[in-house]
């Protein structure tokens, strides 16, 4: 209120004093009582225990499975199209967001960050009871500039990813349930990756990855994710390494997250043993970024046909069942890399048509779908 409608209301008469009165007091007691529910308003608490089973078709994998499905999810699909966030409510009960936690979209500069798109998920899955898998910290391909033309000391680049872990992990405290901590650090060939931080902290700057999440919250379960483990003994051999060379150093790591983005002429044995072998060590498995080409040889002019349709299903099976099979404590989730193949990231990435996920481009379920149900039992 200004001063001069101030000076207006003093000079009433009054009878419209005592008006004024009564209505500034109904006004406030109002904003008094909206304030008030909000500042006690409960934070809804993720609840992604399995729901009661109930009969298949009318419900979703979130209710059948006894450990957490979940999809990629694009923001602006999510804010857009209702088919795909009425599919996500139903089905999953586990969120990793494809995009939006990666560096590149989050950090702006030193210092500067971007926070509104993962805030926005985040509040999605509170208000859907799903939890949220943190996608990913350190990763080669999401390096923004200002760190790639960083210059310092090794001591000034632990100073800035010291900053920048603690600034992510600290603002969702205790908001989400996991973090792809390290993603894509080894190569085919077991050796590993080359990155800035690589070059300018050298081979300790994993392990600070990992401690300095585990610093900025105690109780976030830490993942390394990695993809191929299912075609490179050699790469295989090398996480199982890394976990291993970190548990002996008593630096923090919970999970391992297997991507899986494979296709349907993976043998079977591949996929089943790249599960074993990560399981050897422990940790919570997680098939992390799952989809199942049907077009691996990049055919221009290919059909999805029921004969593509039954061995993508089978691979979807023999994934599930391989998760299902190991012991509860280890089964931390699986999720597909998007949600229908309209919205896969494989045509773009291998210029090919394909469709590799449990819904098609109506959103109905494939029989990839039956497949994940079948490895369940
Ligand atoms: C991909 C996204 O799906 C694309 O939209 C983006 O353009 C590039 O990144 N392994 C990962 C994911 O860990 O972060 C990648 O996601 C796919 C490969």
């Amino acid at each position: 209120m200004s001063y001069s409608q101030l000076i207006s209301i003093t000079s009433m008469n009054s009878h419209y004093k005592i008006n004024f009165f009564w209505i500034l007091l109904l006004f406030s007691s109002v904003l008094f009582a909206c304030k008030s529910e909000d500042a006690v308003a409960p934070i809804p608490k993720p609840d992604i225990k399995p729901d009661t089973i109930v009969p298949l078709d009318t419900t979703g994998l979130r209710k059948v499975s006894p450990f957490p499905f979940g999809a990629a999810l694009s923001i602006d699909l999510l804010k857009t199209k209702a088919i795909y966030r009425s599919t996500v409510i139903k089905e999953f009960n586990s969120l990793t967001p494809e995009n939006v936690m990666k560096m590149k979209n989050i950090s702006l500069g030193r210092g500067q960050y971007k926070w509104d798109d993962a805030d926005y998920l985040v509040l999605f899955a509170q208000q859907n009871a799903m939890r949220v898998h943190g996608h990913a910290l350190v990763w080669y391909k999401s390096t923004p500039d200002w760190v790639t033309n960083f210059v310092g000391t090794k001591e000034d680049w632990k100073l800035i990813l010291h900053e920048y872990i603690v600034a992510v992990v600290g603002r969702y405290k205790g908001k989400i349930s996991s973090w792809d901590v390290l993603n894509e650090a080894i190569m085919d060939d077991g050796t590993y990756r080359d990155c800035v931080w690589l070059q300018h902290i050298g081979i300790e700057y994993i392990d600070l990855c990992f401690l300095y999440a585990r610093e900025a919250d105690p109780n976030v379960l830490l993942f390394y994710n990695e993809y191929g483990t299912e075609y490179s003994t050699a790469k295989r051999t090398a996480v199982n390494k890394l976990v291993a060379d970190l548990k002996g150093r008593y630096v923090p790591i919970d999970g391992i997250g297997l991507q899986m983005h494979t296709s349907i002429s993976r043998a079977n044995s591949d996929i089943q043993n790249a599960i074993a072998v990560a399981a050897q060590t422990g940790l919570k498995i997680h098939i992390s970024e799952f989809d199942i080409k049907v077009n691996p040889d990049k055919l221009q002019d290919i059909i999805f046909n029921a004969t593509l349709a039954a061995a993508q299903k089978e691979k979807y099976r023999i994934t599930v069942k391989a998760l299902f099979d190991l012991p509860a404590s280890q089964r931390y989730g699986f999720t597909f890399w998007g949600v229908c193949d309209t919205n896969s990231w494989i045509p773009a990435e291998y210029g090919c048509p394909d469709w590799p996920l449990p819904f098609d481009s109506n959103y109905k379920r494939k029989d990839a779908y039956s497949g994940l149900l079948e490895g369940l039992k």
